[in-house]
């Protein structure tokens, strides 16, 4: 299955795509977690991606462009894959468009993770994620606490607040969503492929209604 998350900073994307990953057995792409894997190994892409990172906004979009060519064009993801981060705007939207036709794919469904702004700067600020780049579970303080403080149940490594989980720069990250991303919603509805979930409910609830949506589109396939 070729599938893509859509929904702003916090509703869960991340979340909800390990949890697919593990479940269907298919690999989750996370345009954040290339990046920072490229940050942190100080690449100079990397270097250049963190100067807008830092400031909440989208890296231009030729990086993103080329960094997904490059991975979709890996033969082992052939029979599937979790989009979660990319594309982000329109334009990146059009060129995966032209990847899905050049590999002769197609995306089989979007799940749009669909929230109301609010709580969203909770989850955030409480968020917590395995300094383990090979790992990268996600924790939240209050709503998914590990086991041992700090210290992530999978792998055992510390576990670290994001570097743009700052009040300030989530505000900006959530203008940035609503100015360029919320658009692929319709996008994706006039191709007839977006599924909307109500990602305010329980992790274990959004992950019920995810399944039982792709159910249905393999039904209808
Ligand atoms: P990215 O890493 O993609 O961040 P984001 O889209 O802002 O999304 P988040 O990772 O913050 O949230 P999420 O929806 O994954 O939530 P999570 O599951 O962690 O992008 C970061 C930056 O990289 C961008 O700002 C940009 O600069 C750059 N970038 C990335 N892609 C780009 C692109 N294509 N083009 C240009 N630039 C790009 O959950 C959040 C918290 O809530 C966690 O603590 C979790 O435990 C908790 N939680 C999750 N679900 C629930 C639930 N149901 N109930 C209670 N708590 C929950």
């Amino acid at each position: 299955m070729h599938l893509l998350f859509l929904g702003p900073p916090g509703a869960g994307k991340g979340t909800q795509c390990q949890l697919l990953s593990g479940e269907l057995n298919i690999t989750h792409l996370s345009s954040g977690d290339l990046l920072r894997a490229s940050v942190a190994q100080n690449t100079k892409s990397g270097q250049m991606a963190k100067t807008y990172m830092d400031k909440g906004l989208l890296v231009p979009d030729e990086v993103l462009i080329a960094m997904f060519k490059e991975k979709l064009s890996d033969t082992s993801l052939k029979t599937g894959y979790i989009l979660d981060g990319f594309p982000r705007n329109l334009a990146q939207a059009q060129s995966f468009d032209i990847m899905l036709t050049d590999l002769n794919q197609k995306l089989d469904c979007v799940i749009n993770l669909d929230m109301d702004s609010e709580p969203l700067m909770l989850r955030i600020t409480g968020r917590r994620v395995c300094s383990n780049k090979a790992c990268n579970k996600v924790y939240h303080i209050k709503f998914s606490p590990p086991k041992l403080d700090n210290i992530c149940d999978s792998c055992g490594h510390e576990l670290i607040i994001r570097a743009d989980d700052k009040e300030d720069l989530v505000k900006v990250r959530l203008k940035t969503y609503f100015e360029q991303t919320q658009p692929l919603i319709d996008y994706y509805q006039k191709q007839k492929i977006l599924v909307n979930i109500d990602a305010s409910l329980a992790t274990k609830d959004v992950f019920n209604r995810i399944l039982n949506a792709l159910k249905e589109v393999a039904k209808a396939h």
